[in-house]
């Protein structure tokens, strides 16, 4: 699937809201943990700047704030934007007198205007309207660089591109275009096509069905198996792996299945690690089976923020043909083939 990007409209002198992926873990000195979603986005950035637009408002979240909080403050990022081009950045307005905040926009002189947590307001998460309608009415064009959070219905992914794209000045960062283009990699590739969902949250066995309905095989491990429906595990393309005891881990006898199955896949989707892998205790079932997923020939996709821990861990980064800046939304994307975020940008919601 190939998404259009700002790159094919002409955005020279206008102002431009990006909706960056902002949700970064951050050490106690404010500074970023990793920087990768950053970077990612800061490509976008840089494109647009070189294309001439007047100013960027850049808008996002952080964590799970209830309400107004400012230990979810995304004031730190500023340091890492003031590298590109000075960054302005706005504190928190009460949403009633929000639309200060155009005039603030209007007399900054930066290039870049940082807007703090938009999960600061409840119409974020609720996808409010009229919040929607005035954030769009910020600027004149709207970039989804948000892949990490396009799986949500919230204002600043869903409510405001619909905004955008009823007049065809909504588009895709250049990150976002390529996580669809080598995710949709695991529905083309070649067979047998293994997928392996594990991890600690039950919600990931939510499009199970929709995996065993393409994938010629499907590997449950973490704290997965202890969530698995009796009816699907008659499904004989379910592989449900045992667990140690104390549940942080896969037994032995599970970690050569899952190697042997790998080893003969052609196309491997991972999302999630095998177990507890931050304890050296916890930690041989996720390093067995990604270190048999890395020597295996297969085309290789991962996603999610603690599988992109892992393997880096074991220093298996370049075996990879694609490591998604998203957990939810790519086992979403990898499941459904599209996300609530993409269909409102390419105007297909209703
Ligand atoms: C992420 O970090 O994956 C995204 O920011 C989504 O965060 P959420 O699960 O809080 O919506």
């Amino acid at each position: 699937m190939t998404l259009p990007t700002f790159t094919q409209a002409n955005l020279s002198g206008s102002i431009v809201l990006l909706r960056g992926d902002l949700d970064v873990d951050l050490h106690q000195d404010g500074s970023v943990v990793d920087t990768t979603r950053l970077d990612r986005l800061s490509v976008t950035i840089n494109s647009l700047l070189s294309m001439g637009v007047l100013k960027i408002i850049l808008i996002g979240h952080q964590g799970r704030p209830e309400g107004v909080d400012q230990t979810f403050s995304l004031l730190p990022l500023k340091n890492y934007f003031d590298k590109i081009t000075p960054t302005d950045f706005l504190p928190h307005k009460p949403i009633d007198v929000l639309f200060e905040t155009f005039d603030q926009i209007s007399l900054s002189k930066s290039k870049i205007v940082l807007l703090e947590n938009l999960r600061f307001y409840k119409d974020e998460e609720e996808g409010g309207v009229s919040f929607s309608e005035e954030l769009a009415g910020f600027a004149e064009y709207y970039v989804n660089e948000a892949f990490a959070s396009s799986h949500r219905q919230h204002a600043s992914v869903y409510g405001v591109a619909r905004e955008f794209a009823k007049n065809g000045r909504a588009f895709f960062g250049l990150n976002f275009a390529s996580e669809v283009q080598n995710l949709s990699r695991v529905h083309e590739g070649s067979r047998p096509i293994v997928v392996l969902i594990s991890g600690a949250k039950e919600d990931k066995l939510k499009h199970l069905s929709s995996f065993t309905s393409f994938a010629d095989q499907v590997l449950i491990s973490g704290k997965l198996p202890q969530f698995v429906h009796e009816d699907s595990l008659r499904d004989p393309k379910l592989v449900v792996a045992q667990l140690n005891p104390d549940t942080e881990d896969i037994t032995l006898k599970s970690m050569e299945k899952f190697s042997e199955i790998v080893l003969s896949a052609a196309t491997i989707f991972l999302s999630g690690p095998m177990g507890k892998f931050e304890d050296e205790g916890h930690r041989q079932g996720t390093k067995t089976v990604l270190s048999a997923i890395a020597s295996s020939s297969a085309l290789k996709i991962a996603g999610g923020g603690d599988t992109t821990e892992a393997i880096r861990m074991f220093g298996l980064e370049k075996s990879f043909d694609w490591i998604s800046t998203g957990g939810g939304a790519s086992l979403e994307f990898v499941a459904l083939k599209s996300l609530p975020g993409i269909e409102a940008v390419l105007g297909s919601t209703s």
